[in-house]
């Protein structure tokens, strides 16, 4: 009997889909990981009180939580929430739009997240992009009024600056945002209710609620494998010392799985988990991922909160669960004594231990701020050392000891 060449397709809930890159993105607030979340609330509420149809405000929904996929940078969310306007906006627009637009199931919402940060009297213009710049005008008022109510909930004190934040964004009538949205925003902001929702837990309150409007979709395994290449870009992007790091593991992990032997489906699902293993990493400062010096060991308590970021995101899609496992499992080892459940030994499977040589390889081949690429040699004596040591699977590095050179290629994404 022939062997399967693909996993099986998929049966995943769109909407779910959308949460989990939305969550995913979200990571990289590090201490205020809702901002997409609360913007599609807000342009979902706000467009239900335009009394636009049901089908827009879905759709704002899902534009609202995905409008900042095109930042993974922390210093860039940061200047992104800390001005009403920044001239360095434009380019999180452009890199969101690429990443959804070849992407059949969310690239509709693509346009949209182009123009996000456009100001009103420019977009009235472009009567080419129609709804387009309805939409992309209400995301981004949503986008900066969360911006400038997200200090106060901590303390609970939004409600104090709640006529603040409406005359700031009075005063853009015409120029940012159109005079219809101004106008509607100001009705609907006079209750508390508004900004009352925008507390930590009502958003995810009503994420729950807006979980229940999804419906489930059958997506063939090439269309999953095309969203986590989305997954992995966002990681990569997230500083110029990981550009193709999810990419180069996924591909050693791919080709030692291969040279082990495994089926061409457990192949394709060790490729996607190698593709989705750092999705945590957004959630790291980027002063520790880029600090010229090693780590200290306040910083390697956070950067070990990585991997388990993995799995609480990936834990919305079932049906990923094993791939789910085996990236999250990224930096166990085969003595127990990896982070941050300390599986070991018959427990951690085959697949994760792929992964967790695959991802050590590539990172020492990679520069680092505090070192230089390492060169096959040396990234053998460290595998080999940590082999010894119990952490990291001997059959494997073996394997990699006899096919270096390819490896290292890989590796590096070479070809
Ligand atoms: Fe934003
Ligand atoms: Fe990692
Ligand atoms: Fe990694």
């Amino acid at each position: 009997m022939l062997q399967p060449t693909q996993p099986a397709d998929l049966a995943i809930d769109l909407r779910q889909l959308v949460i989990t890159i939305a969550h995913t993105v979200d990571l990289v607030g590090v201490d205020d990981v809702l901002h997409g979340r609360r913007v599609g609330m807000l342009a979902r509420e706000l467009a239900i009180f335009m009394g636009w149809p049901e089908a827009e405000q879905q759709l704002l929904y899902d534009a609202g939580l995905l409008h900042d996929c095109g930042v993974s940078s922390t210093r860039v969310h940061h200047r992104l929430v800390v001005d009403l306007e920044w001239s360095g906006a434009e380019e999180h627009c452009v890199a969101g739009q690429d990443l959804l637009a070849d992407f059949a199931p969310l690239a509709h919402l693509a346009p949209i997240i182009r123009y996000h940060h456009s100001r009103w009297e420019w977009l009235a213009q472009q009567t080419q992009l129609g709804d387009t710049a309805r939409f992309a005008n209400l995301i981004y008022l949503a986008d900066r009024v969360d911006v400038l109510a997200a200090p106060y909930h901590a303390d609970q004190t939004v409600l104090s600056h709640a006529d603040e934040i409406r005359s700031r964004l009075a005063a853009e009538r015409g120029c940012l945002f159109s005079p219809a949205l101004v106008e509607a925003f100001e009705k609907f902001s006079e209750g508390e209710a508004f900004w009352l929702a925008l507390q930590p837990d009502w958003v995810q309150q009503y994420q729950r609620e807006m979980e229940t409007h999804g419906k489930l979709e059958v997506i063939n395994w090439a269309q999953f494998k095309q969203c986590a290449e989305i997954f992995a870009r966002i990681i990569d992007a997230k500083s110029p010392y990981t550009q193709r790091h999810s990419r180069g593991v996924s591909r050693l992990a791919r080709h030692l799985a291969e040279r082990l032997g495994l089926d061409t489906v457990t192949c394709e699902k060790i490729e996607v988990a190698g593709l989705l293993h750092d999705i945590g990493k957004l959630q790291i400062p980027d002063e520790i991922i880029e600090g010229p010096n090693a780590l200290t060991p306040h910083e390697f308590d956070i950067m070990k909160s990585h991997s388990y970021g993995t799995l609480q995101v990936l834990k919305r899609l079932p049906a990923i669960e094993e791939i789910a496992q085996w990236a999250a499992f990224h930096h166990e080892t085969p003595d127990g004594h990896g982070y941050p459940f300390h599986i070991g030994g018959k427990a951690l499977p085959l697949e994760a231990r792929i992964i967790n040589v695959a991802d050590v390889f590539q990172a020492l081949a990679q520069e680092r701020p505090y070192r230089k690429p390492m060169q096959p040699a040396e990234i053998m004596a460290v595998l080999q050392e940590r082999a010894d040591l119990g952490r990291a699977d001997p059959g494997i590095v073996a394997l990699v000891a006899a096919d270096l050179a390819n490896c290292h290629r890989v590796a590096l994404c070479m070809d």
